[in-house]
């Protein structure tokens, strides 16, 4: 029982102290990394500088302004923009984020150039 304890402590302990690029998960109690985030849940469909079109139609989000951008991201999130006809995609990527993790990653796509 002690040893599962400890272990636990352990591996709560090494979590928290890990690199925050390596452990991220959405959930976990660390500061909210939109890098990360952006790396992780964007790139593969909007580009690594967000220059990439995610489908025909759509354009490249790279520096676009934060709170519009974290506007449009929330509305995604309950399903209330559909701009392309598409927008049940960007749903199933955001529906796992907080608000803090979306805000975090609409400053960072701000930040790409
Ligand atoms: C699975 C592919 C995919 C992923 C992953 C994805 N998107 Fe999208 N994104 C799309 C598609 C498809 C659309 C067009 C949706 C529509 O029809 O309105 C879109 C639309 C957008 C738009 C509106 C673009 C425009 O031309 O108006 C923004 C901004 C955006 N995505 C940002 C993000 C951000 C930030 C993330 C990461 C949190 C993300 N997307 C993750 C596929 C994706």
């Amino acid at each position: 029982m002690k040893k599962t304890i400890l272990s636990a402590l352990l591996v709560s302990v090494t979590l928290v102290a890990g690199d925050a690029a390596s452990v991220y998960k959405s959930g976990l109690m660390l500061p909210a990394n939109g890098e990360v985030i952006y790396k992780k849940q964007c790139a593969t469909c909007h580009g690594d500088n967000g220059e990439k079109s995610a489908f025909k139609g759509s354009g490249a989000i790279t520096g676009m302004d934060t709170a519009t951008l974290a506007k449009e991201l929330k509305d995604y999130r309950y399903g209330s923009v559909n701009k392309y006809g598409y927008g049940a995609q960007m749903k199933s990527v955001l529906v796992d984020l907080s608000w803090d993790e979306i805000d975090a990653v609409s400053a960072y796509v701000n930040s790409l150039k």
